[in-house]
């Protein structure tokens, strides 16, 4: 049989075509199994690491900022109160929002800003905002005084409430003493 220079170059156009789709289907079926066995590895890692961060998370939400107050300037505390801003002023003699005037209010007794209309909630917990009630009512606010108005979330690390009571501390006629 002869065929002419046409003819077989239709052939070699099946055959490349046919070569050409057959190793896509070959590729294919290598590739499935290939993709499964890699994604089985990293979400055993990333299990793993979401346990590790999480301890980790879990120790800062423990951790007291109280003690970390030394370590960082009122600068950064700044940033962190970009959080606070949209419902409190902190400047003296700036106006209730939202949320009170904040200026002064380290260890001032709670819920004694002038025109602001605290809730019933805050002001049944009494006392005043001691470095350390700041820490437990910033860290949760809805613990701390169940039924409060400040629909805040709260600042889960440490060093950020550590960083935003030094600010709070700093926006004050009379700072009061760092802690010890
Ligand atoms: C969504 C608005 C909102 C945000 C955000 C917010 N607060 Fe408040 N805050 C309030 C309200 C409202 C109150 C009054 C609570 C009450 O009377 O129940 C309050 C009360 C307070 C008080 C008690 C003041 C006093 O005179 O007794 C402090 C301290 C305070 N906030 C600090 C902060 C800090 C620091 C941040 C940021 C980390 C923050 N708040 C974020 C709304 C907010």
């Amino acid at each position: 049989m002869h065929f002419s220079f046409w003819e077989k170059s239709g052939f070699a156009v099946l055959i490349a075509a046919w070569v050409v789709w057959g190793s896509i289907q070959v590729g294919n079926a290598l590739v499935q199994p290939t993709q499964l066995a890699e994604n089985a590895y990293p979400i055993e890692v990333a299990e793993s690491d979401t346990a590790a961060a999480g301890d980790t998370a879990e120790a800062k939400v423990e951790e007291s900022a109280v003690g970390l107050m030394a370590s960082f300037d009122s600068a950064a505390g700044a940033k962190v109160f970009k959080k606070c801003a949209g419902c409190h002023t902190v400047d003296q003699g700036g106006p209730n929002k939202v949320g009170p005037n904040l200026w002064g209010v380290v260890d001032a007794n709670k819920g004694v800003h002038d025109g602001y209309s605290y809730s019933a909630a805050l002001l049944a917990v009494g006392g005043t905002w001691s470095y350390e009630n700041l820490d437990k009512f910033l860290k949760s606010p809805k613990d701390y005084a169940p039924g409060n108005k400040m629909t805040f979330g709260g600042l889960k690390k440490a060093s950020d409430r550590a960083k935003v009571i030094l600010y709070l501390r700093d926006n004050h006629s009379n700072p009061p003493p760092l802690p010890q």
